[in-house]
């Protein structure tokens, strides 16, 4: 079973932060997952929300700022004052750290805007410069990115579609969007698709998948990759 740290290590740090990717890697971790969006100016960062109030001592939406103003605001305190500190990381930061490590970077693409190729084309540049194109995994719940990336011949990257229920078809959608993997929110409806996909050798992923006893679940259903806020735990079930 692969164990994923959702936003880095949450439970115990502040999410998407360096601290939080770091913190998780302590632990035999397969992979990271991290939201990326853009900043005014262009520049892809990692954050989860449209606005910066929850975890920043900032306000107001990201996408009004430009990356220099992101800078400004503390993403650790709000957390712990033991964080105060931590930025908001682009994704540069991510990969510069990355490159260092065997870990696959999952990328959730965020709501992305209309005109998304212009901002998302330079940005898969910049993960392949790094090298890291063949373990990254982009995931969305924007479709059509996925879709774009197909036509594109973005074919050294995989590709995952995010739902938050379970498709009847899945994996007739997976062929048809051409995606590589299924990730899915963890519910009781979703267990009894599980068996069927993972009989088709597409990769299932679930997420958030934080009880023992839900992961155990999940492994036994044969799920690829369990998506978690507690990579401690986790990893010392199946690592
Ligand atoms: O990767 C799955 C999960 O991260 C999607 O939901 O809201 O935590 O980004 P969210
Ligand atoms: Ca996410």
């Amino acid at each position: 079973m692969e164990v994923i740290a959702h936003r880095g290590n949450t439970f115990y740090t502040p999410e998407n932060t360096m601290a939080s990717f770091l913190s998780a890697a302590t632990y035999p971790v397969d992979g990271i997952e991290l939201d990326v969006q853009w900043t005014k100016d262009g520049v892809p960062v990692v954050f989860h929300d449209e606005k910066i109030d929850r975890t920043t001592n900032g306000s107001g939406w990201l996408r009004s700022f430009t990356y220099k103003e992101l800078r400004q605001f503390d993403a650790g305190s709000w957390f712990a004052e033991r964080f105060r500190g931590e930025k908001i990381p682009s994704l540069e930061e991510v990969l510069e750290w990355m490159k260092e490590n065997h870990l696959t970077l999952h990328m959730e693409i965020k709501k992305p805007p209309k005109k998304f190729e212009v901002l998302l084309d330079p940005t898969l540049h910049l993960i392949d410069e790094y090298g890291l194109s063949k373990r990254t995994v982009v995931s969305t719940f924007h479709h059509p990115v996925l879709t774009y990336m197909a036509q594109e011949a973005k074919e050294y990257f995989q590709r995952a579609f995010l739902t938050k229920t379970p498709l009847f078809r899945g994996i007739r959608y997976a062929n048809a969007i051409q995606a590589h993997a299924i990730h899915i929110r963890h519910s009781y409806q979703a267990m009894q698709f599980y068996p069927l996909w993972a009989k088709s050798g597409i990769p299932v992923r679930a997420y958030t998948i934080n009880r023992e006893k839900e992961a155990l679940r999940c492994k036994r259903l044969n799920v690829t990759s369990i998506i978690t806020d507690d990579p401690k735990t986790m990893t010392s079930l199946f690592k």
